[in-house]
């Protein structure tokens, strides 16, 4: 049931009666972030018992900010982020967002279901990119706060039959969680009730510095991944599972983004083809930034993750403290099945069939070394 819980939950309060000082303590809070598609828009703070903090608006499901310490106890957002609404209603590189329903890229923005073919926006060159014209990420979704023991929002949309150009009316259900342990849990959920395309992922961009005038070059990467999905020009996959050995997407081992960034054309923006052989859900990558002394684990159910350089941020884009957001500024993981699977049948399928349920869990992990 798509019903839009009302609450006010601000479990704000004075952490040390013995002081005025009030502190931030475990919970969710909503404010007022403004209004889109004529609909009022919240931002939800999510906060653990380390005091870390993550907001999250219903305006796309962004993922805001992710504040947290780093080695030296300084706190700052390791996500790139705006702190208002203005920012994501214009046009901005899907920052933070839920991306849907197809997130990544369907060749010439064409597909067949049994014999029926369907189009869809042609967004990105010759192609469909990250759902269309108007997808998950620009959308008012509706919030509910599940829990604030263990702080947990849950989004829905019900997506109808024909939104941009996809079949079958699709409901989907995003649940966010901020655990203890510093773990960002990302759960989808989705039903429909035409058999229908979907992959379902998260956009937000990475600096562990927290600093955006820092680059990611010197972020030290391992995916676990002995293949990549080797693409066109137009960053369409060829069809080829492509060895990853002995090539710049080798990250088996713990390595430099920066190492051999220059022999990637444009940067990586690549589909790894992980070697987990299930969907349960597994460790697949760990990002490490030496200063900050941050490391970030991905866990997935997913068969594959988009790693992404920031190769389009080109310094146009300001964060909200004015600071430019330059080539390279942040990294992508998303989590994903494979870009164009409706077209390549000898990828994991991306058909949801009426009766089925859908439902991918993704976990990024933050924690420190001292
Ligand atoms: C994904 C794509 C990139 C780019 C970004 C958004 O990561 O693979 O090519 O479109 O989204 O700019």
């Amino acid at each position: 049931m798509f019903i839009a819980t009302i609450f006010t939950l601000l479990i704000t309060s004075c952490n040390n009666t013995n002081t005025n000082k009030m502190e931030k303590s475990k919970g969710i809070s909503k404010s007022s972030f403004g209004t889109a598609d004529g609909k009022e828009v919240f931002l939800y703070t999510l906060i653990n018992s380390k005091g870390s903090e993550i907001t999250i608006t219903n305006f796309g499901g962004i993922v805001t900010s992710w504040v947290s310490a780093d080695k030296n106890n300084i706190k700052s957002s390791i996500v790139l982020g705006y702190d208002s609404l203005s920012g994501y209603l214009a046009t901005h590189p899907y920052f933070g967002a839920i991306v849907g329903r197809y997130g990544n890229r369907i060749a010439k923005g064409k597909f067949s279901i049994d014999s029926v073919a369907y189009t869809l926006a042609i967004n990105n060159g010759p192609n469909h990119l990250h759902g269309g014209l108007k997808g998950f990420d620009k959308l008012v979704w509706e919030p509910t706060v599940e829990n604030d023991s263990v702080p947990s929002l849950m989004l829905s949309y019900l997506s109808k039959d024909g939104e941009e150009g996809y079949p079958g009316n699709l409901k989907v259900d995003v649940h966010y969680t901020l655990t203890d342990e510093d773990e960002l849990k990302i759960e989808y959920n989705a039903t429909t009730d035409k058999k229908t395309v979907i992959n379902l992922t998260n956009h937000s961009y990475f600096n562990l510095t927290g600093d955006v005038s820092n680059n990611i070059l010197d972020h030290v990467l391992q995916i676990d991944a002995d293949h990549f999905t080797s693409v066109d020009s137009t960053l369409i996959p060829t069809g080829d599972i492509t060895p990853v050995k002995g090539t710049p997407f080798d990250f088996t081992q713990p390595t430099k983004i920066g190492l051999r960034i220059d022999s990637v054309m444009g940067g990586y923006d690549h589909n790894f083809v992980l070697n987990k052989t299930d969907a349960s859900l597994t460790k697949i990558a760990t990002v490490s930034e030496e200063k900050s002394g941050r490391v970030l684990e991905v866990f997935t159910t997913e068969p594959g993750v988009q790693f992404y350089t920031g190769n389009f941020l080109d310094g146009k884009l300001k964060t909200s403290g004015g600071k430019s957001i330059g080539q390279h500024a942040a990294l992508c993981l998303e989590t994903q099945h494979f870009p164009d699977s409706p077209n390549e049948p000898s990828f994991p399928t991306t058909i949801l069939l009426p009766g089925q349920k859908y439902h991918t869990v993704t976990v990024y992990k933050l924690s420190v070394i001292k």
